[in-house]
């Protein structure tokens, strides 16, 4: 099974505030969508609660959730309490391709743990200086950078952004 992380950052790595995206890039969202659809997806339980209700669990996709309260309940979700065990339970249903969606808490743990072979990053090129989340620092040293798509910043993208897949060298 590949595992892979999927992120959107600013040039600080900021990921989020109040539990929230900092900005609507809909470009990026379907790069996000078209990516996971038909895979397995494992989030933090503070990602889970910060999408809207009526678009969770993620349509078209196995959803797990890590939390350590052993009772949380999230409909049509499976929920385990340690990142390792939602790991392998996505490769008992025999997911050929995960991602790890987030948010700050679970991606620190997959960088630390997880024998990673994809990250999928967005880079968005601007500063969000009121930032609560950030993505862990990465040394780049050891991962393939492709640029896969570069969005200039437009009417419907408020800020130009490049679409990244970095393979374990
Ligand atoms: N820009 C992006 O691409 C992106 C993607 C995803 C999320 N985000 C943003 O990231 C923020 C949320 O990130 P976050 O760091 O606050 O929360 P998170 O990582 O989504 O979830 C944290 C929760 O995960 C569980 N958890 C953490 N470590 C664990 C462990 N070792 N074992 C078992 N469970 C563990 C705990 O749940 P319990 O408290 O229930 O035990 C913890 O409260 C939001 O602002 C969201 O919008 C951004």
């Amino acid at each position: 099974m590949e595992i892979s992380i999927i992120v959107a950052m600013g040039s600080n790595r900021e990921i989020g505030k109040n539990n929230d995206l900092l900005w609507n890039l809909p470009v990026d969202m379907r790069f996000f969508k078209e990516t996971t659809l038909g895979r397995t997806v494992i989030m933090g339980r503070k990602n889970y609660e910060s999408i809207p209700p009526k678009y969770r669990p993620l349509p078209k996709r196995t959803n797990i959730v890590v939390s350590r309260n052993p009772d949380y309940e999230a409909p049509e979700c499976y929920i385990c309490s340690t990142l390792q065990n939602a790991i392998e339970l996505a490769a008992d249903l025999g997911e050929e391709h995960l991602f790890i969606i987030g948010g700050a808490q679970i991606y620190e743990l997959a960088l630390k743990e997880v024998d990673l072979d994809h990250l999928f990053i967005t880079h968005v090129e601007a500063e969000f200086p009121d930032a609560e989340a950030f993505f862990p620092e990465v040394d780049f040293s050891k991962w393939t950078k492709t640029i896969i798509h570069t969005e200039e910043a437009g009417i419907e993208n408020a800020f130009r952004f490049q679409i990244c897949r970095y393979d374990k060298a």
